[in-house]
């Protein structure tokens, strides 16, 4: 009997009709909007393996009610959504998409980066709002990129990438990271390992790509902005509660920094109050992998991790820890 593989929102290309060609059984959600729990429940009964995204919550609770399952295989890199120690506990892989998304999500942070540095969504709200009167020499000047220092906290791949990007503006990199990452690494990017307090100080811009667990949530609260230069730039393309977004609200509205970019937030998809009056923070919609390239490429690995659990071999890229 083939395995049933829960899938729990419509993909994008090579999409569910890979899994069909693997012989697996394909149930899916074909609507193109979030589950509720109880649907999500009763849609993954039954099943081997669940392919979930990042705004479905697969906790005790829903691992409880599936006794079947085998492998939960997350279409994302970050994994805050899943209580991995307990579908461990259970016996069930959990896997996520490293790699494939590494570029896309550079260039995004790099395009909130540029667009929060330079206004550009002010410059765009002022001309669809038919407010532009033409050029003029004071008009939403912006600060210079190159020779200044970017912060990157969080220096896996994805923050590699971003300091690769850098290197094209003559930038000053300081990291911070769990670990310190390897010599040559370092050396390669021109990147220098510093404490979290030296790299709030000493940033010009600050890039968030650090995973969302107990230790990092709201990272970047009163006391972090408090040591952040006022003319910062921070971008996060990470996770929306590595920061406090009431104090980065606060922060923005005083201008004790310049300016945000944010693909992603705290509550999302709800937007905290406060920050989309502010004129001075660029808001994008969780875009980071959203290239048709990365996006089939998550598709592939997914499959190919239920594939390889359901065969009885070890995941291709199960999540760290
Ligand atoms: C991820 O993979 O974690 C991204 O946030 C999805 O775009």
């Amino acid at each position: 009997m083939a395995h049933v593989v829960f899938v729990t929102r419509p993909l994008p290309d090579p999409g569910i009709e890979l899994l069909a060609r693997m012989g697996f059984e394909v149930r899916a959600n074909n609507e193109d909007r979030p589950l509720s729990r109880e649907e999500l429940i009763a849609g993954v009964q039954g099943s081997d393996a669940l392919l979930c995204m990042l705004s479905d919550r697969i906790d005790a609770e829903v691992l409880d009610a599936v006794p079947s399952l085998r492998v939960i295989s997350n279409y994302a890199v970050g994994f805050d959504n899943i209580d991995v120690a307990s579908a461990r506990q259970r016996g069930i892989e959990v896997t996520t998409t490293p790699g494939v998304l590494t570029d896309a999500t550079a260039d995004l942070a790099w395009a909130l980066l540029l667009s929060a540095t330079r206004n550009l969504g002010a410059g765009e709200r002022m001309v669809r709002a038919g407010e532009w009167t033409g050029w003029a020499p004071t008009q939403l000047l912006g600060e210079p990129i190159r020779n200044q220092t970017l912060g990157i906290v969080g220096m896996g791949a994805i923050g590699q990438a971003v300091a690769r990007r850098a290197q094209g503006f003559d930038m000053q990199i300081v990291y911070f990271n769990r670990n310190r990452v390897a010599p040559e690494i370092e050396t390669a990017l021109g990147a220098e390992f510093v404490p979290l307090d030296d790299l709030l100080k000493r940033s010009d811009f600050i890039s968030l790509h650090a995973p969302l667990n107990e230790q990092s949530r709201h990272m970047f609260d009163s006391r972090a902005f408090s040591l952040m230069k006022p003319s910062s730039v921070l971008v996060n393309t990470g996770r929306g509660a590595l920061i406090d977004e009431a104090e980065l609200v606060n922060v923005l509205r005083d201008r004790r920094i310049a300016a945000a970019g944010l693909d992603v937030y705290e509550f999302e998809p709800t937007i905290t109050e406060g920050l989309l009056s502010l004129d001075n923070v660029v808001l994008a919609p969780h875009l980071g992998s959203a290239s048709t390239l990365a996006r089939g490429d998550m598709v592939r690995l997914c499959c190919e991790n239920i594939a390889e659990v359901l065969a009885g071999r070890p995941a291709v890229t199960p999540a760290p820890g």
